[in-house]
């Protein structure tokens, strides 16, 4: 038998969803429902070899090749950006990106320039040079909703899942920017030298995915 395809999963909920849609496939995921602390986690019946990552490093380690395929959210593709093929929507982890602020806070009005708190630059920068319009961007790493009620920013782009943080906290989307979902992504050599084995997995996910 060939090595294990190594695929690098999203920790948290992602990592659920996609054990939950091998053990669709039929593959037997005891290793890493039970893994402890431990990083690396055999699948031997689908010759899988699971890594779990943080987002961003699941895509660092896809692009190196020392991953052959990952599961990641759009958010995080459309934020890194990266060489890698984009192979399938696994239609789990659905969210959006959204502008919000306090509410009533008349965010499209005046002169100022408007200040943005997020985790995502990149993306919230493409959003606004689409507009024309000028924003300060602030980069905030964890719990954005804050930026707002600290009066540090005057609207934060971030996603969006069920919309309880946002009430919870009185702000509300003024801007939908655009929907997310996990995506399957897969190193450019790694769909070269194993393309087959590839396929054969990728077919088997496309079979058992929630329509
Ligand atoms: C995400 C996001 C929002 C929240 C939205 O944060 O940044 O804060 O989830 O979910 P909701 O619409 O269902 O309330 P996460 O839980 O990943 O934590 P973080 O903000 O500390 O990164």
């Amino acid at each position: 038998m060939n090595k294990p395809l190594r695929i690098a999963l999203t920790k948290g909920r992602l990592e659920k969803d996609t054990v939950g849609l091998l053990e669709k496939i039929g593959y037997d995921c005891t290793a890493i429902r039970e893994k402890g602390r431990k990083l690396i986690l055999p699948v031997p019946d689908g010759n899988l070899e699971v890594v779990l990552a943080k987002a961003n490093d699941v895509i660092t380690y896809v692009e190196h090749g020392v991953c052959d395929m990952g599961v990641v959210g759009k958010d995080t593709i459309q934020e890194m950006q990266g060489k890698f093929f984009e192979l399938c929507d696994l239609g789990f982890g659905r969210c959006k990106f959204a502008l919000a602020t306090k509410k009533g806070s008349g965010f499209y009005g005046g002169y100022s320039v408007k200040t943005v708190a997020t985790k995502y630059p990149n993306i919230t920068r493409k959003h606004f040079e689409a507009k024309g319009m000028d924003v300060e961007i602030i980069k905030i790493e964890g719990s954005v909703e804050l930026a707002p009620l600290l009066e540090l920013a005057d609207g934060i782009v971030d996603i969006v899942e069920t919309g309880t943080t946002l009430k919870e906290n009185g702000l509300e989307v003024i801007e939908d920017i655009c929907p997310i979902s996990a995506r399957l992504i897969v190193n450019t050599v790694s769909m070269k030298m194993r393309q087959n084995e590839i396929e054969s997995f990728v077919e088997l996910v496309e079979k058992n995915l929630d329509k």
